[in-house]
């Protein structure tokens, strides 16, 4: 079962799949699209842990809360097939929005409690509910034992957890390190948006975070956070949000505690990005 394939529904995809006499251990990279090394380096992990590697392209429009991000999105099908087409175990699925929400759809809603209120959740009402949706269909399509994400949507890895223990999918959901260019800037799909001197000035993300891990120690969250800001405005990006929370409940940030994260939202001209450190 080597071979780099691409199916376009899922009842393919899974034919494909039991074709062997033994099924084989599946890894899940689910994906929007426009990949970059942030990619291959989860694509890479799960080809080390798995047999076969699923990796899905899908826009998901249940998680745009606003239709001219869903619009701007950057699609990049043949640069993206170009990129995996090097790997022998790797498997692409790029299905139609009716596969992945079928009449007869599989999922119940569930609870999403303060991950869906605060930072991520409050600027993007409907957004996680967009995200738990869809990985839960991603998964219950394609098996796989081990799915991944990366950490820079730390907040959506919390909330994929959530989905998987509530909803009693056997998957272990495996998080992956920030892959950063050599000036700090977390990879993201959406820096594809962003023309040179834009991307010089989002360095300010990480330059503001790592302020926030270096000072919260010393100075407390009240004062990190103010001279964090003022470090900030300094740039031309807007901010959204900067805050500490903790990294898994999303609840207050605990100040003796090492489970905090620092997490951020700026948009630089209209490209919304966020980033986040651990503290
Ligand atoms: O992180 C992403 O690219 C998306 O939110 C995901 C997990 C593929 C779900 O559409």
């Amino acid at each position: 079962m080597t071979g780099f394939r691409t199916f376009y529904d899922f009842g393919s995809l899974r034919s494909f799949l039991n074709e062997g006499a033994k099924v084989p251990q599946i890894g899940l990279v689910p994906t929007m699209g426009a990949l970059h090394i942030g990619h291959v380096s989860l694509i890479e992990r799960a080809l080390k842990e798995n047999d076969i590697v699923v990796v899905t392209i899908f826009v998901n429009p249940k998680q745009f809360n606003n239709p001219i991000d869903l619009e701007k999105y950057p699609r990049v099908p043949e640069k993206d097939l170009a990129l995996l087409n090097v790997y022998d175990r790797v498997v692409v699925c790029i299905p139609q929005v009716n596969d992945v929400y079928p009449e007869n759809d599989p999922y119940e809603k569930i609870e999403l409690g303060l991950l869906d209120t605060v930072l991520e959740g409050e600027f993007r009402p409907g957004h996680f509910d967009g995200v738990a949706h869809v990985v839960h269909n991603l998964m219950f399509y394609t098996k796989p034992s081990k799915a991944y994400f990366g950490l820079k949507d730390i907040q959506q890895l919390s909330v994929i957890k959530h989905m998987v223990a509530s909803t009693k999918r056997p998957v272990d959901v495996v998080a992956c390190q920030t892959v950063r260019d050599a000036h700090g800037l977390a990879l993201s799909s959406r820096n594809l948006l962003l023309n040179e001197a834009k991307h010089k000035e989002a360095l300010i993300i990480y330059k503001t975070l790592s302020f926030v891990k270096s000072n919260i120690k010393v100075l407390g969250k009240e004062e990190t956070l103010k001279q964090a800001q003022a470090i900030f405005n300094q740039s031309s990006l807007e901010l959204e949000y900067l805050d500490v929370v903790n990294r898994t409940t999303f609840g207050p940030y605990e100040k003796e505690g090492d489970d905090n994260v620092c997490c951020i939202s700026a948009f630089c001209e209209k490209v919304r990005l966020i980033d986040n450190i651990l503290l």
